[in-house]
């Protein structure tokens, strides 16, 4: 009786070892992985400037496992803001990673990837500054030199090794300052932003440019823009189509058209308004589960 009570503990235990929700997850190399991203994570509100209506721990707890988020520099410190600081800013960079780090804390299960942007330019060190000070640096894993995408560890050795967080910068990276920041570009290619078609009718390769795209990892902009009078703002309207699983314009139709052009599927597909629509489900197709 006691034996199995304790027995159909070790089973529960068992049981729960899985990897971003999902135990076939676990044995997935990362690189292998298709994740949804929120573009913009930090900018949330009903603004034009907005990208999310829900905050960073939500959008996490849904089950987000990729944020991509703008960074400039006020004062001497790294912000949020949005193409200026007087547009838009969302706090400091601290704050964000910490809030991120109080979420990877209680969360031992789940990789999780932040994708930065450097927008002017700053020295690599404030940006490692920022990790150590929220505590967010002691799970980043750092990439051995030269990782070719065949050879990325699987979820759960991430897990295992306690080294479960990502992470990348679009401009600045160096890795002799701060090793466990790499070069988006190193790593992934980018389809082109601030798409007003809504039909989104290409899976070319827009950055780094003058690259194949071969050996680097997909990242597809799939957020709307309404183009008012050359001013860009979010499609919320749209999003509903925009992050469904099947139809025109749908993040089903893009990853597919995806795989005709490269023979493999996103890694990334970036959104806005990600509780809009059905990304949980594009994702889960995407990874075949
Ligand atoms: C993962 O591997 C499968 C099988 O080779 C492939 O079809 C799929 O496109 C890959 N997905 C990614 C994101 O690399």
């Amino acid at each position: 009786m006691l034996l199995n009570f304790l027995l159909s503990l070790v089973f529960a235990g068992l049981a729960a070892a899985q990897c971003n929700g999902n135990t076939a997850l676990c044995g997935r190399q990362y690189s292998n992985v298709s994740f949804i991203g929120t573009h913009d994570s930090a900018f949330v509100g009903v603004l034009p400037t907005d990208n999310q209506l829900l905050s960073v721990t939500d959008q996490l707890n849904a089950g987000i496992r990729f944020l991509q988020a703008q960074t400039h520099l006020l004062n001497g410190a790294l912000e949020l803001c949005h193409t200026s600081c007087i547009e838009e800013d969302s706090g400091t960079l601290v704050s964000y990673l910490t809030t991120v780090n109080t979420w990877i804390a209680a969360n031992p299960n789940e990789v999780l990837t932040i994708l930065l942007t450097n927008g002017d330019n700053v020295d690599v060190s404030l940006f490692g500054n920022a990790m150590s000070t929220s505590g967010l640096s002691a799970y980043a894993y750092t990439p051995p030199s030269g990782l070719s995408m065949s050879d990325w560890p699987t979820l759960q050795e991430l897990i295992t090794a306690g080294t479960r967080l990502i992470m990348f910068l679009d401009y600045g990276a160096d890795t002799a300052t701060v090793p466990y920041i790499s070069n988006e570009f190193a790593y992934y290619f980018e389809t082109a932003y601030d798409v007003t078609d809504s039909s989104f009718p290409s899976c070319a390769l827009d950055r780094p440019p003058g690259s194949s795209g071969s050996g680097l990892m997909m990242i597809v902009n799939h957020f709307l823009d309404l183009d008012i009078l050359g001013i860009l703002i979010p499609d919320e309207l749209a999003a509903g189509t925009t992050n469904a699983v099947t139809g025109t314009g749908s993040i089903g139709a893009q990853a597919s058209l995806c795989y005709t052009t490269w023979g493999r599927l996103p890694n990334v597909v970036l959104v806005d308004y990600f509780e809009l629509g059905d990304v949980f489900t594009a994702q889960n197709t995407l990874n075949g589960l």
